[in-house]
């Protein structure tokens, strides 16, 4: 691999782009330009196109008529870095350990995204084209849910006209096997605010005659699961599909043992969750309601002895087969209003959503994939689901009438979206040649 490989890398990663927070907004326009720079250096002619919210990068070669026409998609957004204390060395300063690239984005998704660019660079610089017409879709919102993308895409539906969406955004599921992902969940959010009291109140003087909001969101928050982990939310499993057993079977068979890496990844005491299915399962066949943040009342030093007059608390739902976002939540909210307790008052607000997403991993672009990969790791092929979402997929289904090939590069210990996320130079220089691969594969 090249030095300025490596460098370009670190360039990338030392742009904070986190999209979920307003502060951060000009570095996610200096890192869409930087990407811009990037790929007008390689010959591809780019455009940066500004939206309500981050801009989209979008470039391509020079199409001609008789070949496929490939989409790349990526997302130069990333997650916050936050409990800054964790990381071992500062999220945006990336550095080298051990043939690993620490930093904020490593994985997901600024190597995955940069190492295709950088095979389509080979590929150029050796043979002066490429063998597909290309699209590069690169875009700031993945992580807050594509607010804006879907928009883009209706809006030049013809002019990305394409055959195939390629996306390094998923899990591998070892080191060293490739791994082709045929599913993802989808994921749907809402935000609570339960206010009591018109102000914080002495919780001596008030205390016993007045209902507590944060009692009030702890018992309506417990009423969300029972106690073998399965959501309590009235026809919330209505539509979802059973696990078949062939691919039960399947999933047995893959070279992991999907409960000792959970286990061991992450940390906890035991392994929790829906009483029938193991962890491989729930996660990527079994739906979830997750409490993903709770703050309210007096968190600072000491006690502080207050009735608070409002708390928050911010859920997602993880959906798979065939669950509708907009339902799931319009059943939350009712399970939520009808289970609020006495003596405070609600607001819900909802959130970005995605859809879930299934493929034929043995179609024949899913062949296609399955020969790049294995060209490009030299070993079989893992074939697999996701418990993770990527929005904009159906939307590539729905709105450009293409399908997506989930070739993903993130390993189990990548610790995406958790301090020291990393990637590992292995994985960051076999993209480069699955990406040529899966290019050669897609032009004939
Ligand atoms: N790259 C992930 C999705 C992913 C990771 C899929 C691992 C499969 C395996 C992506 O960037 C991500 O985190 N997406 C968010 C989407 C959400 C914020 C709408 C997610 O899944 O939480
Ligand atoms: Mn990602």
């Amino acid at each position: 691999m090249q030095d300025s490989y490596l460098k370009e890398y670190f360039s990338f990663l030392r742009f904070p782009s986190v999209s979920t927070d307003d502060q951060y907004k000009g570095k996610l326009e200096e890192c869409a330009r930087w990407l811009m720079n990037k790929l007008t250096s390689i010959g591809l002619t780019t455009q940066l196109v500004p939206t309500k919210g981050h801009p989209i990068v979008w470039a391509r070669n020079k199409h001609q008529p008789g070949r496929r026409t490939v989409l790349i998609y990526g997302h130069y957004d990333v997650q916050p870095p936050d409990p800054l204390e964790l990381w071992d060395s500062p999220p945006f300063e990336p550095v080298l350990k051990d043939g690993y690239v620490f930093a904020r984005g490593a994985t997901d998704n600024k190597g995955q995204i940069l190492s295709h660019i950088l095979g389509i660079q080979e590929m150029i610089e050796q043979g002066g084209d490429l063998p597909v017409n290309l699209h590069l879709v690169i875009e700031g919102e993945e992580e807050i849910g594509s607010v804006h993308l879907g928009g883009f895409l209706e809006g030049n539906r013809d002019a990305l006209k394409s055959d195939v969406a390629v996306i390094s955004d998923t899990g591998m599921i070892a080191r060293g096997t490739p791994t082709l992902s045929y599913g993802l969940r989808g994921v749907t959010a809402l935000e609570i605010k339960i206010t009591g009291p018109k102000m914080d109140l002495h919780s001596g003087v008030f205390g016993g005659a007045v209902a507590n909001p944060i009692t009030a969101l702890a018992q309506l928050l417990a009423t969300l699961h029972d106690r073998e982990g399965r959501v309590a939310i009235a026809g919330f499993y209505d539509r979802v599909g059973p696990l078949e057993d062939w691919e039960r079977e399947a999933w047995r068979k893959l070279p992991i043992d999907g409960d000792k890496l959970i286990r061991n990844e992450s940390g906890v005491p035991e392994l929790f969750g829906e009483a029938g299915y193991n962890s491989i399962e729930r996660i990527w066949a079994r739906p979830t309601a997750e409490i993903n943040g709770i703050g309210g009342g007096y968190q600072g030093q000491g006690t502080k002895t207050v009735i608070a007059s409002h708390v928050m608390a911010k859920l997602t739902f993880r959906l798979v087969p065939e669950q509708a976002g907009d339902e799931i939540l319009k059943l939350a909210k009712a399970h939520l209003r009808k289970n609020l307790p006495k003596g405070v008052t609600m607001e819900i607000t909802t959130g970005h959503s995605g859809p879930w997403y299934l493929t034929d991993p043995h179609s024949p672009l899913g062949e296609a994939a399955q020969r790049a990969l294995r060209k490009a790791f030299n070993a079989d092929v893992a074939l697999i689901r996701e418990g993770g979402s990527i929005p904009i997929v159906s939307q590539f289904r729905s709105i450009l009438g293409i399908e997506t090939l989930l070739m993903g590069l993130q390993l189990a210990d990548a610790r995406a979206h958790s301090p020291n996320e990393n990637f590992p130079l292995e994985n960051f220089e076999g993209g480069i040649r699955l990406n040529k691969a899966v290019l050669q594969e897609l032009a004939h």
